[in-house]
């Protein structure tokens, strides 16, 4: 099959085009002949090695897995001798090992049916990020009539966070930069910050949940923008520095100053599971969230992809496709 592959971290010029062996299903697992390929900063992560403090995990020389992509749409080829659930050639979406290929190999459990109102490409928006936005705004316990700023709305997960607040029966604002204030209503934001003008953390609002994605702001200005009792949910944020990647900020710092504020302060490292792909995928279904595709790239312009996404302003999703 071809595929995305690296041998070594570095920019995006590590990342080839090659004709290699299909990866082997096992019992519990399932083939995908990928159709869309979501490309988030997490891909970014490991085609780069960085932060370094998550070396130990994908690897420290070089990437353990060397086919690139995470976020899977397409059908199923084949399925391991234990999966019940599917039926060759259903259309999946959901979280894949190696999905900058033409197949990939998913745990069942970690797949559900494509909702028949998107294509392969929206589809492939929705897995990492929806889940993410699902899972912050459920730490941050957000309850109907509450106030949610999303920070960063106009990006892979910030556009479904907003979506999902709003299902959730919140207020929200969403921030972005100028030129993709209409993006954010038009996804159904009540109010919009341009973050290039205005400064959100000057005291005159306040929000009960902060969705932080971006910006890396200190987390005493996150706190003056948040009520007396209110929650900081840090999902991300680039820049953050090579060896941690401003891991502590969100993992440690928040959570050891909640002790001396009446707020929670607090990062996410969200995990896909197959009930709460679900959840998003039933809100998709209902037409109640629509993922927003920025650009697709072809399979072979994969690293064009990865130097799109890391200028930092997608609108959207970056998509893959196969
Ligand atoms: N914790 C977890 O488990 C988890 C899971 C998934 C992703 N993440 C992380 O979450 C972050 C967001 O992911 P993503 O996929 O949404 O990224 P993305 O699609 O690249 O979107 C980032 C957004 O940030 C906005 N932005 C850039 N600079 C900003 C600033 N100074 N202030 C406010 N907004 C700014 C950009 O909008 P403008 O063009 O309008 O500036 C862009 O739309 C990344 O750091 C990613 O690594 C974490």
């Amino acid at each position: 099959m071809k595929a995305i592959v690296q041998d070594r971290y570095g920019s995006a010029d590590v990342l080839e085009l090659r004709d290699i062996e299909d990866p082997v299903v096992g019992e519990d697992e399932v083939l995908v002949r990928v159709r869309a390929a979501g490309a988030g900063p997490d891909v970014w992560h490991f085609m780069t090695g960085r932060p370094f403090i998550a070396r130990p995990v994908i690897g420290f020389r070089g990437p353990k897995e060397r086919v690139r992509g995470w976020d899977v749409a397409g059908t199923v080829e084949a399925l391991g001798a234990n999966v019940t659930a599917f039926e060759v050639d259903d259309e999946v979406m959901g979280e894949a090992r190696g999905s900058f290929a033409e197949v990939a190999v998913a745990e069942a459990d970690k797949l559900v049916r494509k909702p028949a109102r998107l294509s392969f490409e929206e589809a492939a928006a929705v897995p990492v990020s929806g889940v993410t936005a699902l899972q912050a705004l459920r730490k941050g316990q957000v309850r109907p009539g509450q106030s949610v700023l999303v920070v960063g709305a106009s990006g892979g997960v910030g556009t479904l966070a907003v979506q999902i607040a709003k299902e959730l029966g919140a207020r929200v604002t969403g921030m972005a930069s100028t030129g993709k204030l209409e993006l954010v209503r038009s996804i159904g934001a009540d109010d919009v910050i341009d973050y290039t003008r205005e400064d959100f953390t000057d005291g005159s609002r306040r929000w009960d949940v902060i969705i932080d994605t971006a910006g890396r702001r200190p987390l005493r200005k996150l706190g003056r923008a948040l009520t007396p009792k209110g929650s900081l949910v840090i999902v991300g944020g680039d820049g953050g520095g090579r060896w941690t990647g401003g891991f502590f900020r969100g993992m440690l710092r928040g959570p050891l100053l909640s002790l001396f504020v009446g707020q929670k302060l607090g990062g996410l490292t969200s995990k896909l599971n197959q009930e709460d792909l679900q959840a998003v995928a039933d809100l998709v279904e209902a037409g109640d969230v629509t993922p927003i595709v920025d650009r697709t790239f072809d399979l072979v312009e994969a690293a064009d992809a990865l130097r799109y996404l890391e200028q930092g302003h997608p609108r959207g999703k970056v998509v893959v496709t196969v």
